[in-house]
């Protein structure tokens, strides 16, 4: 099991769904770690309401990568809300293998990124720790 989902991984880091700039993005920020000095930059266009396309560009490990990655092809088509509401405990399923507490940072990356340029587009200021 372990084995199949670190393929997975590797697979979304090699070959990066949603990477790149978004042209016309009306939303974006960008998320460092500060531990390897690794950053993830999420663009996003928002039209009523939901995230009709999103991107993610930056640097960093498998595991930044590849979770960014998936946040991006989860999140297109969903609604701002719905983004506001995702939590870690989804993007590490999505990841699906035990991620040691050295790694959460590069796990949560684009998790930051993606949250920040939500609340950034809603003009308002991200309450929660991540
Ligand atoms: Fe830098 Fe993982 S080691 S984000």
């Amino acid at each position: 099991m372990f084995d199949m989902y670190t393929e997975v991984i590797l697979d979304y880091y090699r070959y990066p769904r949603n990477y790149g700039r978004l042209d016309g993005a009306n939303a974006q920020a960008r998320d460092l770690n500060p531990l390897c000095g690794d950053e993830i930059e999420i663009y996003a266009k928002i039209d009523d309401g939901k995230i009709v396309d999103i991107k993610f560009s930056g640097k960093g490990c498998a595991i930044s990568q590849a979770a960014a990655s998936m946040l991006t092809e989860f999140l297109k088509g969903k609604t701002v809300e719905q983004a506001r509401n995702i939590s870690k405990e989804n993007v590490l399923e999505m990841l699906g293998i035990e991620i040691s507490p050295v790694r959460l940072k590069c796990a949560l990356l684009g998790l930051k990124a993606a949250k920040t340029a939500v609340y950034n587009y809603l003009g308002e200021k991200m309450n929660e720790e991540i």
